[in-house]
């Protein structure tokens, strides 16, 4: 069968990269974590002191968006690609509450997505992809033959990213997590450019109280119909 293009949208630790990746390894299809990609670039604003605590210098930032390389390695324990900002694996800073806090500030800027976008477009090309994000379904591939709007109350995916996190090791309390899962879903829902949105032809999935098999089922179901 004809490969096709698989958008998934959502608000912030809906689960949206778990069942990409189950659904990418199920079909064969690359898997593609554009968050990964923003919080790449916020780490290189933090890096470089372009962003901190109460400050953001967005004309610098852009000004060094030509000296921003990001891939996507596959590392083949993991079944997916890893994140390398100028040839560095990233994957576990851009992880960190630090990031995830300054993240949507970076993900408003234009020029920021506009690079990114076309990067994201550029890996879509021969299809069999499945891609997770914010403006997946609306701006990157519009024309995607499946897209999925994942929400989940704001209780569900702070519980969930906080255990995340705990599980890594990474330092955060709950009510931190919360504020930040909040806070960005705000900012995401509410900036100019490619604001987060369900696509009108997106089928929308409430995962509050579906287990991942349950998720899983419903999208591979959703595949065969088409
Ligand atoms: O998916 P993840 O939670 O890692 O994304 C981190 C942030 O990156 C989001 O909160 C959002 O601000 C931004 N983002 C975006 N567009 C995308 C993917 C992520 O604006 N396609």
């Amino acid at each position: 069968t004809d490969k096709i293009t698989i958008a998934i949208d959502g608000y912030s630790s809906t689960g949206k990269s778990t069942l990409a990746k189950q659904i990418a390894k199920h079909l064969g299809y690359v898997y593609v974590d554009t968050g990964a990609m923003y919080r790449a670039v916020t780490l290189f604003a933090m890096e470089n002191g372009y962003i901190g605590e109460g400050f953001f210098d967005k004309e610098t930032l852009v000004a060094g968006l030509p000296f921003i390389k990001l891939q996507f390695i596959f590392n083949p324990d993991l079944g997916f690609g890893e994140m390398f900002l100028n040839g560095k694996n990233v994957e576990t800073e851009i992880r960190s509450i630090a990031v995830s806090s300054f993240v949507s500030q970076i993900a408003e800027v234009s020029e920021v997505r506009a690079k990114l976008v076309e990067q994201q477009q550029a890996m879509g090309t021969e299809k069999g992809i499945v891609m997770d994000g914010r403006d997946i379904g609306t701006v990157v591939f519009p024309n995607a033959e499946l897209k999925i709007f994942m929400t989940a109350s704001p209780h569900t995916r702070a519980e969930r990213r906080f255990e995340e996190l705990k599980a890594k090791g990474q330092p955060a309390t709950f009510e931190q997590v919360f504020q930040n899962v909040v806070a960005r879903d705000h900012i995401d829902t509410h900036r100019d450019d490619s604001p987060l949105r369900k696509a009108d032809d997106a089928i929308e999935i409430d995962n509050s109280h579906l287990t991942r098999e349950e998720q899983f089922a419903k999208v591979l179901a959703l595949i065969e119909r088409l």
